[in-house]
């Protein structure tokens, strides 16, 4: 997958930092040559020689050192690479990154890099929870950095929740995303995913059922085809794909929005069960059942994220993709909601109990085009992400 391609992994001072000797043995396998740089708190969780070893190359570790200069200077060594991944992505780099500091050699190779860069964050949750962390975070992505986790778990420090650092698997599949050249490179496509959540007060909401299991998948299968993801997700149960760019909604309206912001776009796939309504009025303060009575809850229509795109006077996407979930005459109502839409493409699925298609692993999908209608076998929700990014792949050709 990364064959003949050249990583310059960063190591940074964190627990996490062990798992970025497996990351080198894991990119090697996929056939890259990796040059690995240990900040200097790196160093006190991983050693040089373990990562040099691992690495089949010098490991380098501090800024002025004379040899390394006269064989290769840090501009050149930051610029040698394909990608650059940092590997723990400690909450102090994030924050020098931002910033442009370079007072050792991992900062300084960052700040005068011209290759693409991807972090793998790892920190205690209420460091990646804290503001300072929030906005360091979005400055590198305004800066282009592609992210990669964290994951959520138990951590070394005893605390549950977000921080842990992406699984070295899934840090070399966001690697592949950033680097591919597949057919849909230089394409951007915006995917909805996920449920939307609409409140009722601050502890209630009303939602449609929805693992995000599907969305994730055709995100995943795009990246992997090159294509520059926006993934906007609602709260799903499956988290995001690698090397995608995410972007969290809670309800409708913030989805139309955070659509809108992503355009233009080559393709827009909306894979996302939004509410067909919030509840007007819906306030700050926790409903009382000591009130008495039931209440009464009024409710207003959410805009429709995938018509608003679909008819869009100007800037429309060239391929607007919906999905129907159907309970009965799933084609027939398939087909009206294509036309009623304006949509190109209308991927329907039969969503009855019997299926077993909600929350599984599998679908069966049905697609509907100006050239007809396609019946696909039942396979898993992966590989229908698979044939749908390849279909999308020959229609932007
Ligand atoms: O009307 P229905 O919800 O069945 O339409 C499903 C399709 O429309 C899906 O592609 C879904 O993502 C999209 N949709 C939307 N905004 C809504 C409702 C549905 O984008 N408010």
């Amino acid at each position: 997958m990364l064959a003949g391609k050249r990583i310059l992994l960063i190591i940074g001072g964190g627990i996490a930092a062990f798992k970025a000797l497996e990351l080198i043995r894991r990119f090697r396998a996929e056939g890259a040559g990796v040059t690995p740089v240990l900040t200097r708190a790196g160093e006190e969780f991983v050693t040089p020689l373990s990562a040099a070893g691992l690495a089949g190359e010098k490991a380098y570790t501090a800024l002025f050192d004379l040899t390394d200069e006269a064989e290769m200077g840090h501009i050149e060594l930051s610029r040698s690479a394909d990608l650059v991944v940092v590997a723990p992505a400690t909450a102090d780099l994030m924050a020098k990154m931002a910033h442009g500091h370079a007072d050792d050699l991992a900062s300084t190779l960052l700040l005068a890099t011209d290759t693409p860069v991807l972090v793998a964050p790892a920190m205690n949750v209420r460091m990646w929870q804290h503001p300072a962390t929030r906005r360091n975070l979005a400055t590198l992505e305004t800066d282009g950095v592609t992210t990669v986790g964290p994951g959520t778990g138990d951590m070394a420090c005893g605390e549950h929740g977000p921080g842990r650092m992406s699984e070295p698997w899934e840090i070399v599949e966001a690697a592949g995303a950033r680097l591919r050249h597949g057919p849909l490179s230089g394409r951007r496509i915006v995917v909805t995913s996920g449920p939307t959540h609409e409140p009722i007060d601050p502890v209630r909401y009303i939602a449609n059922r929805s693992s995000g299991v599907q969305g994730t998948a055709i995100a995943s299968a795009l990246a992997g085809l090159g294509a520059e993801v926006v993934f906007v997700t609602g709260p799903a149960e499956v988290p995001p794909p690698p090397g995608v760019e995410v972007v969290r909604v809670e309800t409708a309206r913030e989805m139309l929005s955070a659509v809108q912001a992503a355009l233009p776009a080559d393709a827009a796939i909306f894979a996302a069960a939004v509410a067909d309504w919030h509840v007007t009025g819906a306030g700050e303060r926790k409903m009382k059942k000591e009130a008495g009575g039931t209440p009464r809850l009024d409710f207003a229509e959410n805009p429709d994220i995938l018509a608003t795109v679909a008819g869009m006077a100007a800037g429309r996407p060239r391929l607007v993709v919906g999905f129907a979930a159907e309970t009965h005459d799933v084609i027939e109502n398939a087909a009206a909601k294509r036309a009623r839409k304006g949509c190109d493409w209308m991927l329907a699925n039969d969503v009855s109990l019997a299926t077993g298609i909600m929350g599984g692993v599998e679908n069966a999908i049905t697609l509907i085009t100006d050239g007809g209608v396609e019946d696909w076998p039942r396979m898993t929700k992966a590989q229908v992400g698979d044939r749908l990014a390849r279909r999308i792949a020959d229609a932007l050709a």
